[in-house]
């Protein structure tokens, strides 16, 4: 607590949370973590239960709405979101003025933010018919712009939705099929797939759902405060991170290299940091990381995939780790993101698509988000305070007296 009086006469007293490690910026019935127990649940339901029985869109459902679907609005619900998956062609045509190297993530907060320009129907916040409306539009609309960031950077013709698919297996189709040669969904890959979403769904105020609800605390449309929300994913310490976790599994290389490794991170000049390890909120292991260590293998026991190099460097590094008083002390634990690069890898896709897969999933959490916080009669704007430290008042100085 900070009295800065002698600056702001009437300011008063003034806390001050830097990275806001302990101020709570809302009330919310979404989404529970005890970081010490290593617990994640989606309004109440425990992830490893949602990640063993349930499927995406369900989650989606539970995080929206608050329930678990009845059959009756399960098939509603699911009709709904089939029916949105196709984009408006005029925006197909946006994807031909990025470069081809630019990277998805900016092709996607490119293309989301313009669906506002699109779906003028959706955009009154005040409307809850309109909210909906819009939120099942992204839901749906999503894969298909991602799977289009996929095709158009990797220079292949865009593929449409195929709607009697699952939500997982037709974002592997968009995403992998090509013309004039059959595509099968392989159905276990297609579970990965949905499990990786379900996991990635919603994590409460971290930073992007943040970013959502302070954008959409102004009264900015749905479409422009999910766009924010993916800008803000896709920095190496959010987002970024199973991208940059790969990418140092890769330059290990070797299981030999690790105690190398290791001592470069201990050491904290060389500001290396052991990516997909760490969490601001769990100090105790990710529960979704032993979900995710589990599908590794999975996925990789159907591909045929033996040894996966980068699975036993994963493997040493965190057995290591775990071993080491650096991380033990600091209460440092695999999060989601140390073994999901193996598995989106193993998928086919390139580390540039990381992040957009990630953003796919959380795009319901943010929007379950944004309406919780809409809907909540005591929302105000958000407008966080600081703690100036410039230089007191002075006067003006000419230009010819300066110097
Ligand atoms: N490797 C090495 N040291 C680490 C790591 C790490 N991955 N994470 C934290 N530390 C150390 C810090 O250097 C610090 O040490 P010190 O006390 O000696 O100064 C201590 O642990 C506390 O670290 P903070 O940075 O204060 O922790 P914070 O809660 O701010 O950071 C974060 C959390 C950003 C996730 C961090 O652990 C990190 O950078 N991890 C690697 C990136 C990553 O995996 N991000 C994904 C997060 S999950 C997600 O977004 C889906």
């Amino acid at each position: 607590v900070v009295d800065i009086g002698h600056l702001y006469r009437d300011a008063g007293v003034f806390t001050y949370d830097p990275g806001f490690t302990s101020t709570a910026a809302c009330e919310s019935d979404i989404t529970y973590i005890d970081g010490d127990a290593g617990v994640l649940l989606y309004r109440g339901y425990p992830i490893d239960q949602l990640a063993e029985h349930g499927d995406f869109l369900e989650t989606c459902y539970l995080l929206y709405y608050g329930d678990l679907p009845t059959p009756a609005q399960r098939r509603e619900f699911e009709h709904a979101i089939t029916m949105h998956t196709m984009i408006h062609e005029q925006m197909a045509r946006f994807y031909q003025g990025f470069r081809r190297d630019a990277h998805p993530m900016a092709v996607m907060v490119g293309v989301v933010g313009a669906m506002s320009a699109f779906y003028h129907d959706s955009t009154d916040i005040n409307d809850p018919k309109q909210r909906e409306i819009a939120s099942r539009r992204m839901i749906a609309k999503l894969p298909t712009i991602a799977a289009m960031a996929f095709k158009y950077h990797i220079g292949q013709p865009f593929v449409y939705p195929k709607n009697e698919l699952s939500y997982a297996a037709n974002f592997l189709r968009m995403c992998f099929a090509v013309p004039c040669e059959e595509y099968k969904v392989n159905p276990i890959l297609a579970r990965a797939m949905d499990r990786i979403f379900i996991l990635h769904a919603d994590h409460e105020q971290n930073a992007s759902t943040s970013t959502v609800r302070l954008a959409g605390s102004s009264g900015a449309n749905p479409f422009a405060c999910i766009a924010a929300g993916i800008a803000c994913l896709w920095g190496p310490a959010h987002g970024g991170a199973n991208e940059a976790a790969l990418k140092m599994l890769e330059e290990i290389g070797d299981a030999n290299k690790i105690p190398e490794f290791i001592s470069k991170v201990k050491d904290k000049s060389s500001h290396i940091r052991l990516m997909g390890f760490g969490h601001r909120v769990y100090k105790n292991y990710d529960p979704r990381a032993k979900i995710m260590q589990k599908t590794a293998h999975e996925v990789l026991g159907e591909l045929g995939i033996k040894d996966d190099p980068l699975l036993d460097v994963a493997r040493e590094l965190e057995r290591v780790a775990l071993n080491d008083s650096y991380f033990i002390e600091r209460k440092l634990y695999p999060n989601v993101d140390f073994y999901s690069g193996i598995i989106l890898r193993a998928l086919g896709f390139p580390t540039s698509m990381f992040t957009v897969l990630f953003a796919v999933a959380r795009t319901v959490g943010w929007i379950a988000q944004w309406k919780e916080m809409i809907e909540d009669p005591s929302q105000r704007i958000g407008r966080p305070r600081q703690l100036y430290t410039g230089s007191p008042q002075r006067d003006y100085v000419q230009m010819s007296k300066r110097g």
